[in-house]
C-alpha cells in the first residue's frame, strides 16, 4: 500500500493552565493513563464500571457485550432504562429549580427553562403523542425550528419509547420525503415557520410537499408548533396543533422502560453514493458515551453554561443538546439565529450576555466569524469562557490559533473533537486539564477507544505514515446498524478486506506523530495523488489559510498527464474578491507560498477565488462538488441542500 503522505509540520505546543488543570475531572495525563491501562486490562470491566456508575437503570444489566453476531453487537443488553428518566427525572430531588435550557431567539427573547419546568412540558408532549397512538418502536420525524421545543420533542420521543429522525429544517421536501419513506414514519413534529436571521423558512409547507411524493401513507400525524402565527393550511384529519394536544395533559408520564439496545433515534447521513443512510443508535450505550464525554472533554462542572452551536438537525446537537447536557443536569444555551443577524458579533453577545463557559462550534463557523472580523471578539467580555470545543471538519492550524487567542484569549483549552455521526459521542479528543495541546490534532483517543491508523490489508503503519483511521474494539456508542440496511452496515462500516471485518472503518485519512498524537488528513475518497504521492486534502488548505489573505480553502485533485493529478485550491480571500489584475498576483503569491510553507509537490496547478465555498447544511465543504467543477464536467450531483449555489458559477466562470 502507498500510505498518505503527511506534509505539514505544526510544531506550537499549547499546556493547560494550572488554574486549569487543578480543577479538571481528568488533571493529568497520568490520571488519564491509569483510565486507558484499566480498558487495557479489562475491556469489558471497564466499560461496565462506567455504564453502572453513570446511567440510572430500572434494572441493572449482567450482559456486557454480545458479539455472538459481529458487527452486530449488543451492549448491556439486559439492562432496562429509560433516556429521558436519565436527563430529567434523576435531577428533580437535586436541582428541580436548576436552569436547563437558556433559550434566545432569532430575535433576542430569551426564555429560561428550569429541570422541572422541562420535565413537565416532556411529560404533558409525551402523554400527547400516547393520545395520538403513537408508542414504544414508532418512527416520528421531527422538523423543528432550534428551539426548546425541538428538545422536548426528542425528550418525549424517548421517555414513550419512539424511535425520532430529526430531520434539520434547511432540507428540501425531497430530501425530507426520502427520510419519511426510509423510516415508515408515523408522525411528523414541525411548526408552521422557522425564522433564522430573521428569514421565514415555510417548515409545514414543506411537510405537506413531502407528503404529497407518495408513499407516505405511514404518516398518520402531523403536530404543529406554532411559532410564528403565519398561516398554513391544515388537513383535520391528519394535523393538530401543539399547544391543543398538550392542554389537559398530565404532567406526570411514566417512562416506557425499555432495553438498552431500544433504537433511542436514526439520524440520515448522506454517503458519498445513494441514498442517506439511516444511522441507528441505542439507548443505553449512546447515553453512555454522550455522558462520558461530557465529564472528559468537556470537563463538566456544575457551575458551567455550555453552549453548542450545532442544531438538533446533526449529531452534534443530538449529543451534545439534546441528550448529554442534560444528562449531566448542565445548564446550557440554545439559540434559533445565526451567527451574523443582527450583527455579525451576535455569537459574542451570546457569551457575553448569558456567561457561557464552554463554548463548542465548527471550525466553518470560525473561519466564516473570521472573514467577518478578527477583531470583533475583543469589543466583547468573553472572560466568562474557560473552554472552547471545535467538530466538523479538520481546524487548521491558523483557525485554531485564532480561536485561541481572540476567543479564548490564550487562557482556554480548544477542544478538537474528533468524531462522526456513527461513533455517536467523541472518539478523539484533547481531555482538556491532561492534554499539551498541537493546534490542527485531535491529539489521542478517549480511554476505551482503541484507535488505530492501519493499511489497505489492515496492517498498523509506522508512526508518522498516514492510513485509514479505524477502530478496532467495538464501543458503547457506535452505531448499531443502518435503518433497515443490515449488509450496507457491514460492508461500509466493517469492510472484509481490512482487518478481517473486526475493524470499524472510519473513512478518514489520519497519522500519528512521535508523540502517538492523531492528525486528520480528510476524507479518504479526498485524497489526491500527485506524481505518486498520496495527499490529504487538509494539510495542503491548512497552508492555504495560513496566509494572511486567506479566509477559506479547499483543494481537490484533477486528472494530470504528467503528474497523474494536479492539486487545484478554491480560495476565499479575507478581503475584497480579487478583480483584474490582482487575481494573477495573488495565484502567484499563492502558489509560491504553499510551496515555500510544505513543498513543490503540493503547489496548486490552479487556484480559483470564490467568494465563498459550497456547502452542505452542516457546513462541510462539498469537496465532490469542487472536483466536478475543477475538471470542468457537468453536475450532476443533487445540490438542493446545498446552502449557498450561487457560488458555483461565480466559481466555474472563474477558471483561470
Ligand atoms: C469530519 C460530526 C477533523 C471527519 C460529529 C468525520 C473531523 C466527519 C472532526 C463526521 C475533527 C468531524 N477533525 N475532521 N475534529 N470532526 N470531522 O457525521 O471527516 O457530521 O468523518 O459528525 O467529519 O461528520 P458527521
Amino acid at each position: 500500500m502507498t500510505t498518505i503522505e503527511s506534509v505539514l509540520n505544526e510544531t506550537r505546543v499549547f499546556q493547560p493552565s494550572s488554574d486549569f488543570s487543578q480543577r479538571a475531572n481528568i488533571p493529568d495525563i497520568k490520571t488519564y493513563q491509569v483510565l486507558c491501562k484499566e480498558a487495557e486490562q479489562d475491556y469489558l470491566g471497564f466499560w461496565a464500571k462506567q455504564a453502572r456508575n453513570h446511567i440510572i437503570w430500572h434494572q441493572p444489566f449482567t450482559s456486557i457485550l454480545d458479539n455472538h453476531e459481529p458487527p452486530f453487537y449488543k451492549w448491556f443488553s439486559d439492562g432496562v432504562l429509560n433516556v429521558s428518566y436519565n436527563c430529567l427525572d434523576r435531577h428533580l430531588s437535586t436541582q428541580a429549580d436548576k436552569v436547563a435550557i437558556i433559550f434566545e431567539s432569532d430575535s433576542g427573547e430569551v426564555t429560561k427553562t428550569t429541570y422541572e419546568e422541562l420535565h413537565r412540558q416532556v411529560c404533558q408532549f409525551a402523554n400527547a403523542l400516547k393520545n395520538q397512538n403513537i408508542t414504544k418502536g414508532d418512527r416520528v420525524i421531527i422538523y423543528m425550528p432550534m428551539r426548546t421545543e425541538a428538545v422536548v420533542a426528542m425528550q418525549a420521543c424517548a421517555r414513550i419509547g419512539a424511535i425520532h429522525s430529526v430531520v434539520f429544517g434547511g432540507f428540501s421536501a425531497k430530501s425530507l420525503h426520502e427520510r419519511i419513506v426510509d423510516a415508515g414514519a408515523v408522525a411528523i413534529i414541525t411548526a408552521d415557520e422557522q425564522v433564522r436571521g430573521s428569514k421565514h423558512n415555510p417548515l409545514k409547507d414543506t411537510v405537506d410537499q413531502a407528503l404529497n411524493m407518495g408513499d407516505t401513507d405511514s404518516v398518520k400525524h402531523v403536530i404543529v408548533y406554532r411559532r410564528t402565527g403565519a398561516a398554513v393550511s391544515f388537513n383535520s384529519d391528519r394535523d393538530v396543533w401543539w399547544h391543543e394536544i398538550v392542554q389537559q395533559q398530565s404532567v406526570d408520564c411514566e417512562p416506557e422502560w425499555v432495553s438498552s439496545e431500544h433504537p433511542l433515534f436514526t439520524l440520515y447521513t448522506s454517503g458519498s453514493t445513494g441514498k442517506p443512510k439511516g444511522v441507528q443508535h441505542s439507548s443505553g450505550g449512546y447515553l453512555l458515551g454522550a455522558k462520558l464525554s461530557m465529564q472528559w472533554i468537556f470537563d463538566y462542572h456544575s457551575s458551567d453554561i455550555f453552549w453548542c452551536t450545532a442544531d438538533v438537525g446533526w449529531i452534534t446537537g443530538h449529543s451534545y443538546v439534546a441528550y448529554g447536557p442534560l444528562a449531566m443536569g448542565a445548564t446550557q444555551v440554545i439559540f434559533e439565529g445565526i451567527p451574523t443577524y443582527p450583527t455579525p458579533g451576535r455569537f459574542w453577545e451570546i457569551i457575553q450576555k448569558h456567561r457561557v463557559t464552554t463554548f463548542y462550534t465548527a471550525p466553518t463557523a470560525i473561519r466564516s466569524l473570521i472573514k467577518l472580523g478578527a477583531d470583533l471578539p475583543a469589543r466583547y467580555d468573553l472572560s466568562s469562557l474557560r473552554l472552547l470545543g471545535s467538530v466538523g471538519e479538520p481546524i487548521n492550524p491558523e483557525a485554531w490559533m485564532w480561536f485561541y487567542e481572540k476567543v479564548g484569549q490564550s487562557r482556554c483549552p480548544i477542544v478538537d473533537t474528533w468524531w462522526q455521526t456513527e461513533t455517536g459521542s467523541h472518539m478523539i479528543a484533547p481531555i482538556p486539564g491532561a492534554f499539551p495541546l498541537k493546534p490542527g490534532s485531535c491529539t489521542m483517543p478517549l480511554p476505551g477507544i482503541v484507535a488505530a491508523i492501519v493499511d489497505e490489508a489492515g496492517h498498523d503503519v509506522e508512526q508518522g505514515k498516514g492510513g485509514f483511521l479505524v477502530i478496532k474494539k467495538p464501543f458503547p456508542s457506535q452505531l448499531r446498524t443502518l435503518w433497515g440496511d443490515p449488509d450496507r452496515f457491514r460492508n461500509t462500516y466493517f469492510p472484509k478486506d481490512i482487518g478481517n471485518g473486526q475493524y470499524y472503518l472510519a473513512g478518514d485519512s489520519a497519522y500519528r506523530d512521535k508523540d502517538g498524537y492523531f492528525w486528520i488528513m480528510g476524507r479518504i475518497d479526498d485524497v489526491l495523488n500527485v506524481s505518486g504521492h498520496r495527499l490529504g486534502t487538509m494539510e495542503i488548505e491548512s497552508a492555504l489559510v495560513a496566509h494572511p489573505s486567506v479566509a477559506e480553502a479547499a483543494v481537490v485533485g484533477k486528472p494530470h498527464a504528467i503528474k497523474g493529478e494536479a492539486v487545484v485550491a478554491f480560495v476565499v480571500l479575507k478581503g475584497a474578491y480579487p478583480t483584474g489584475d490582482t487575481v494573477t498576483e495573488m495565484i502567484n503569491l499563492l502558489r509560491d507560498w504553499v510551496a515555500k510553507e510544505i513543498g513543490p509537490i503540493a503547489k496548486p496547478e490552479e487556484i480559483r477565488f470564490g467568494e465563498n465555498l459550497p456547502k452542505t447544511r452542516s457546513g462541510k465543504i462539498m469537496r465532490r462538488l469542487l472536483r466536478t467543477l475543477a475538471r470542468g464536467e457537468e453536475i450532476t450531483q443533487d445540490i438542493s441542500t446545498l446552502e449557498n449555489p450561487a457560488v458555483l458559477e461565480q466559481l466555474k466562470k472563474n477558471a483561470g
